[in-house]
């Protein structure tokens, strides 16, 4: 039997070579490896061998997959992207992709002919026109799962704060004439609690704050959301614009004519 000497010669280097070793000392195979797809946790990667540049850029390419919802249902966020999310959250770049957002959103209004008094733009609640952010400093940025008794402790202080870009949009809105809805997946019993913060961050002038009553209990986002879509619509109201930070505040019939999805790499609800 004979052999192709190249493969013998490389055999023989594999001996005193082997892949693996090889592997840790060139960078080029470390990337390969590191870019091999990561569990849904991202915990297969992680520790001292990752350079902060490849966390990072994992962590960047999680959090599009987020926006996108290509991930779709997730509890927590990878616990190695904690920081990253941190830094993403404080710094200015959520305030600019907010921004943006928000610049198009006008944009798409002012094209929009408003007459007859029922022209509606719906807006989300949390992390859309006020923004949670101090609790979730204090509850790891979306890395511990959901508390419902420390949220509900965190409502009553009634702190959270504008999302600047939402607010200026929301009163450039009003001004254009439009409707403002406010619908939110809190329950009926925190809105005197929502009212009061929404009017503490600088919040006025809407013409329905429309909550989760006795009857949307056990419903998902997405379902109690586009039945009160829905509900607007009976009620002969044009809905033109929609703005979440969830593609559940969004997606589900019927739908805007135009929807406006911000930034959000902390929680995901279905
Ligand atoms: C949720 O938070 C409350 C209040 O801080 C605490 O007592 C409770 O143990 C927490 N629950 C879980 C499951 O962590």
């Amino acid at each position: 039997m004979r052999f192709p000497l190249p493969l013998v010669i490389f055999s023989i280097l594999l001996i005193f070579f082997p892949l693996d070793s090889f592997s840790r000392r060139t960078p080029f195979f470390e990337i390969l490896i590191r870019s091999l797809p990561i569990s849904d946790g991202g915990e297969d990667i992680g520790g001292e061998d990752v350079g902060s540049s490849s966390t990072d850029a994992y962590c960047n390419s999680w959090m599009y997959s987020v926006e996108t919802n290509n991930i779709g249902t997730w509890a927590t966020i990878p616990i190695i992207c904690q920081s990253f999310v941190e830094d993403y959250m404080n710094g200015p770049r959520y305030l600019s992709d907010s921004k943006v957002v928000a610049s198009y959103s006008l944009a798409f209004a002012k094209d929009v002919f408003i007459g007859g008094g029922k022209d509606a733009w719906i807006f989300d609640a949390d992390e859309t026109l006020i923004s949670n952010l101090q609790y979730y400093a204090e509850n790891g940025y979306g890395s511990e799962i959901f508390n419902e008794t420390k949220w509900n402790e965190w409502v009553v202080l009634s702190a959270a704060t504008a999302l600047p870009a939402s607010l200026e949009l929301y009163n450039d809105l009003k001004s254009l004439g439009f409707k403002i809805m406010i619908l939110t997946g809190r329950g009926e019993g925190q809105r005197e609690l929502t009212q009061k913060n929404l009017n503490n961050a600088g919040y006025s002038g809407w013409e329905k704050l429309i909550l989760r009553g006795e009857g949307d209990g056990g419903k998902t986002a997405v379902m109690y959301k586009s039945e009160k879509r829905a509900m607007l619509e009976s009620e002969g109201y044009t809905i033109h614009g929609s703005s979440g930070d969830q593609w559940s505040d969004l997606s589900g019939s019927p739908t805007a004519k135009r929807s406006f999805k911000l930034p959000n790499p902390m929680y995901y609800i279905a």
